[in-house]
């Protein structure tokens, strides 16, 4: 049985002050994590307050890059030791944003897998294809390809702990979700090139998300969803009570 995880993703948005009104609102109500994982991926500048205020309850706190180089000549990077220090245990590797914007290739999200990895953090890599890969017929190939890139290297055991979310990018903040079935059928194709990379037993334990324009009204059915074992949530993270609302509805499943 694997574990739900419903992680929001606040990519470059809120100030300090209102991300200490968030915590203070989800405080307490956030379901328990033995039942289901509640993340939120926030700005760097927040990591620290996050995690403190997150002490003791459901809470886990993530980032939404990192660095795969310890310390160094990185001008405006951050790494795996310092997130690790903090207290973060999640970090989005290969988000579309930082592909399309920053470079991001399968290699370097590979580099960073690997080394969240080798400093106990918990890789979350997205993978999804552009509206046009879709239309010629390429989602299953571009995800595959992500899919193997992103874990080329990998042990079982790291496989199996690594978290995937499945974002086709034109469903992103768009208002347009890929059907519950065809959200599915393609995080069924990311198992089966888990299962060929690895084996029938570690891809049976990898959890995938679909992401891209979830909202409390479409988690339920989603997570209904044999292959769909969480969400990655950006624009309906952001206000505690809608947020607390995929909580509750992703704990109902
Ligand atoms: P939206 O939920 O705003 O569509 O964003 C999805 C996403 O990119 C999460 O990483």
């Amino acid at each position: 049985m694997r574990k739900p995880i419903i992680a929001g993703n606040w990519k470059m948005n809120k100030t300090f002050t209102e991300a200490k009104e968030f915590t203070a609102e989800v405080k307490g109500l956030v379901p328990d994590s033995e039942k289901m994982e509640s993340v939120i991926c926030a700005p760097a500048l927040f990591l620290e307050e996050l995690v403190n205020e997150s002490d003791g309850y459901g809470l886990k706190i993530g980032a939404q890059t990192m660095h795969e180089e310890e310390s160094g000549a990185f001008t405006g990077e951050i790494s795996p030791v310092q997130l690790k220090d903090l207290g973060v245990e999640y970090v989005i590797i290969g988000h579309s944003e930082r592909r399309q914007y920053f470079n991001e290739t399968d290699e370097s999200v590979n580099r960073k897998v690997k080394s969240a990895h080798a400093h106990g953090l918990v890789p979350i890599i997205c993978v999804g294809e552009s509206l046009e890969e879709r239309e010629n017929g390429e989602t299953n190939a571009v995800v595959e390809r992500q899919t193997a890139a992103g874990l080329e290297g990998l042990s079982a055991d790291e496989v199996s702990r690594t978290v995937i979310a499945y974002e086709p990018i034109w469903a992103i903040g768009t208002g347009k979700t890929a059907t519950t079935e065809d959200a599915n059928t393609v995080c069924g194709v990311i198992r089966e090139k888990i299962g060929e990379l690895t084996d029938a037993a570690t891809a049976g334990k990898v959890r995938i998300q679909y992401g891209g324009s979830v909202k409390p009204d479409n988690i339920g059915e989603l997570l209904g969803m044999e292959h769909i074992d969480g969400a990655l949530v950006g624009g309906a993270s952001l206000e505690a009570g809608s947020f607390l609302k995929l909580l509750e509805a992703g704990s109902n499943e």
